[in-house]
Order: structure tokens, then C-alpha cells, then sequence
């Protein structure tokens, strides 16, 4: 059957002709956020279709290296928005044109929280486990880059006895309003050195008008101010925006001199972050001599991520893109409004649009 033969040597050269296959992908099915199957094992030509669950997600291509970005030129479906699980769910389609490669994707959905962050991502032919390629590896890697901070802006003015007060600084979400010191404004004493390399008490909420006094004991330290991504970097090194930050210089302390101190005052509620820049060895700050002012406890950029940051070096790059809109207009609502007690008055006003930080 010369005819059948022929078929057989077609179907073995042209899979993309006559094997082809079609994968179906459900997106946020059940509004679970992930792909179902998250990987698949596709041939040159296959198809898959992605189909779209309620409620607002995309299929967006992004590289290994970076989960939460999307590829130059890569492929998208964009947003698909679906509200109505009855009804017909809107479906978008993906060649693999190629199978000497994976294909890497995620969800570009950041709202109310970043999709990829959460792991929904997905990949055509990854590396099976334990490459480091690995479809596991991948989602770990969009986990942990996806802890994005949204960062604004904010001008503070505070009123006092007929004087005005105007400070700009870069705020976080979760920050808390500016507020007066209930009483006067307190200070608050920072040990450096008495209990070995750290701070003591090393994480300190402070209002606005106290004072924070580093009180240097034995034997060579600094309170030197960084930056959460850049714990162990003084901030004028690594801010975008020309912040210079305070720094105590080295203060060598013997056992039988008095203990030097260097004064801060807290002009708004804006984390601050610090280390002693004492390179030993060993390193201070990588040893975790580190402290924090008004971290926001209830956030990813909280004093523990901060110190393990300072530690272990893992400066992640990255984050997740999104956009202005994640922030509301309404300058009292992002930044927690103006208290008001008549001697003290605090406004507070957005005056940029919102820009991610990531851990970079
Ligand atoms: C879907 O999400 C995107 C990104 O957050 C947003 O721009 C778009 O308005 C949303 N669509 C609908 C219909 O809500
Ligand atoms: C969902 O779609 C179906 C079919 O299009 C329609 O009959 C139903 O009324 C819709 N339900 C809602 C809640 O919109
Ligand atoms: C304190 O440490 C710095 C940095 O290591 C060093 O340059 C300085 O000489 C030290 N001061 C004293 C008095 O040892
Ligand atoms: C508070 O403002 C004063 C005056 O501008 C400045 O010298 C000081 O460094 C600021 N404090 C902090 C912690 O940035
Ligand atoms: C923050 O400070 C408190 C009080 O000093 C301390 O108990 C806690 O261990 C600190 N947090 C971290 C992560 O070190």
C-alpha cells in the first residue's frame, strides 16, 4: 500500500501538520489564581488555548530571569476581563513555534495584589525538577520578586506655634499619617553596641518632633542611614531621587570613656533604615547591626525582611510592574489624612504618581 506509506513518511516530517495538538488552559478557574495545569509539554505547532475565568487576568510572556515582566516583544492577551461564569468565556491562543526552548509566562493582573506575586505563572516545556530552570523554580523566583512596594511622594507640612514645617519624602504604602507627638515630642534612646553588633532596641516607631539619639558604646560603630533595598549602602548612594541621609560617622568608644551620641529628629513617618557601615571584619551590617524607624510591621518591607535583606546579601531585582492607578487620587486616603489637634496641624499631599520598588 504505497499510499499509506506515504501518509506514515508524512506524518513522521510534518508533526505540525499532522499531529497537531490543541492544550486547553484554564485561567483563574474557580478564581483561584493559577493556570490549570500551570506547565505543559508541547511540540512545535501545538496550540494552546488559554481560557479566560472570571475575573481580570492576562496570559503575559516574561523571561526565566524576570517572571513579573513582560518580554520585549513578547506575547500577550492582554487583559481579559470576564465577569459571568455562564456565559462564554473568551479564549486566546498560543502557537509554540518553536520547541527548543520554553516559553515562560505570568499574570499581569496587579490588582488589588500582584497575581504573579501569588505564583500564577506558567511555562510551555520548562526543564523538568531539579534543573534550576524549573517550572518550580520559576514560580519560587516570581514569589519572592514580587513583593513590590508602591511608592509615593508625599510633602508633609506641619504647623506649630504660627511656623511652618515642609518635608518631602518618599512614603510606602501602610505608612501611617503623620502625627504630632501626643505630650510633646519623646526621645528615644538607641544603644549601639551594648549587646554585641545591633542596635538596642533595634526597630523603633517614632512620631514626628521626636528625637532618636544613638548612644555609641564600645567599641567602633556607626548609625549610618540606607535604604530597605540597600540596607548596607549609605542612601545617597543609592537613591534616585538625591536623598541624603544621616550618618553619625565612626565613633570609637573605649571601655572607660564616656558613651558619644548622635541625634535625629523624626520629621515624618516615613520608614527609615539604617546599619552600621563598620567593615570589620566581620562586616557590621551583614552580621545584622541594623535598625529600622517606622517600619511598617503589617508589610512585606517589614524590619525582619529589612535585616535578612542586610544578611544575606539577596538583593532581589525586579518586581512587579503596575501601574499609577493602584493608588487613589484622594491624597487622605493613600497616606492616612491630616490630624489636626489645633496646636499641631499636618497635611499631607500627593504630589507624584506612584512608581514601584522593588527589592532593586
Ligand atoms: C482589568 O485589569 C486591568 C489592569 O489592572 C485594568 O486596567 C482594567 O481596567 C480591568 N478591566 C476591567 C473591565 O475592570
Ligand atoms: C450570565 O450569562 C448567561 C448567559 O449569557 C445569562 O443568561 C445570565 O443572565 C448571566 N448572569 C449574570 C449574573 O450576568
Ligand atoms: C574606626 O573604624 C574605621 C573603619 O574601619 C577606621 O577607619 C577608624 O580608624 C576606626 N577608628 C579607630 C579610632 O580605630
Ligand atoms: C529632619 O529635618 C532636618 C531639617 O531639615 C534635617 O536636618 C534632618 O536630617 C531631618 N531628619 C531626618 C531623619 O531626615
Ligand atoms: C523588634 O524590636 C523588638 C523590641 O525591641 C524585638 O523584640 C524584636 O525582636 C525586633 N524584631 C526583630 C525582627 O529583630
Amino acid at each position: 500500500m504505497p499510499s499509506t506509506f506515504l501518509l506514515l513518511l508524512l506524518a513522521a516530517f510534518i508533526p505540525g501538520l499532522v499531529c497537531q495538538k490543541t492544550f486547553a488552559v484554564q485561567v483563574g478557574a474557580q478564581g483561584n489564581l493559577a493556570y490549570d495545569p500551570p506547565f505543559i509539554k508541547a511540540a512545535q505547532g501545538d496550540l494552546i488555548r488559554f481560557i479566560f475565568n472570571p475575573k481580570n487576568h492576562s496570559v503575559t510572556q516574561s523571561s526565566f530571569d524576570s517572571p513579573c515582566h513582560p518580554l520585549t516583544g513578547g506575547a500577550s492577551s492582554g487583559f481579559q476581563f470576564a465577569s459571568n461564569t455562564s456565559g462564554l468565556l473568551d479564549t486566546w491562543q498560543f502557537a509554540v513555534f518553536s520547541a527548543a526552548n520554553p516559553f515562560w509566562f505570568f499574570c499581569a493582573q496587579t490588582q488589588p495584589v500582584s497575581h504573579c506575586g501569588k505564583g500564577m505563572v506558567f511555562a510551555i516545556n520548562p526543564p523538568a525538577e531539579p534543573d534550576p530552570h524549573s517550572f518550580d523554580a520559576f514560580q519560587r523566583l516570581a514569589m519572592s520578586q514580587a513583593s513590590p512596594t508602591l511608592s509615593f511622594t508625599v510633602t508633609a507640612t506641619i504647623t506649630h506655634d504660627g511656623s511652618t514645617f515642609a518635608s518631602v519624602y518618599t512614603s510606602y504604602e501602610g505608612t501611617p499619617a503623620p502625627t504630632y507627638a501626643p505630650g510633646g515630642p519623646v526621645n528615644h534612646v538607641v544603644k549601639v553596641g551594648v549587646d554585641g553588633l545591633s542596635f538596642s532596641p533595634s526597630n523603633i516607631s517614632a512620631a514626628i518632633s521626636d528625637t532618636v539619639t544613638f548612644e555609641f558604646h564600645p567599641k567602633n560603630h556607626t548609625g549610618t542611614q540606607s535604604s530597605f533595598s540597600h540596607p548596607c549602602e549609605p542612601l545617597e548612594v543609592t537613591s534616585t531621587t538625591g536623598q541624603v541621609g544621616f550618618n553619625s560617622g565612626f565613633q570609637f568608644v573605649s571601655a572607660d570613656t564616656g558613651f558619644p551620641t548622635f541625634q535625629i529628629t523624626i520629621n515624618d513617618t516615613a520608614p527609615i533604615w539604617g546599619y552600621c557601615s563598620q567593615p570589620g571584619p566581620p562586616k557590621h551590617c551583614q552580621s545584622g547591626m541594623v535598625f529600622s524607624i517606622n517600619a511598617v510591621e503589617t508589610g512585606p518591607n517589614n524590619f525582619a525582611a529589612f535585616k535578612s535583606l542586610a544578611m544575606n546579601g539577596a538583593i532581589l531585582s525586579g518586581g512587579v510592574s503596575t501601574s499609577s492607578s493602584a493608588l487613589s487620587s484622594d491624597p487622605s486616603q493613600s497616606v492616612g489624612g491630616a490630624a489636626n489637634n489645633g496646636r499641631w496641624s499636618v497635611l499631607i499631599s500627593l504630589i507624584a504618581t506612584a512608581e514601584v520598588v522593588g527589592l532593586s
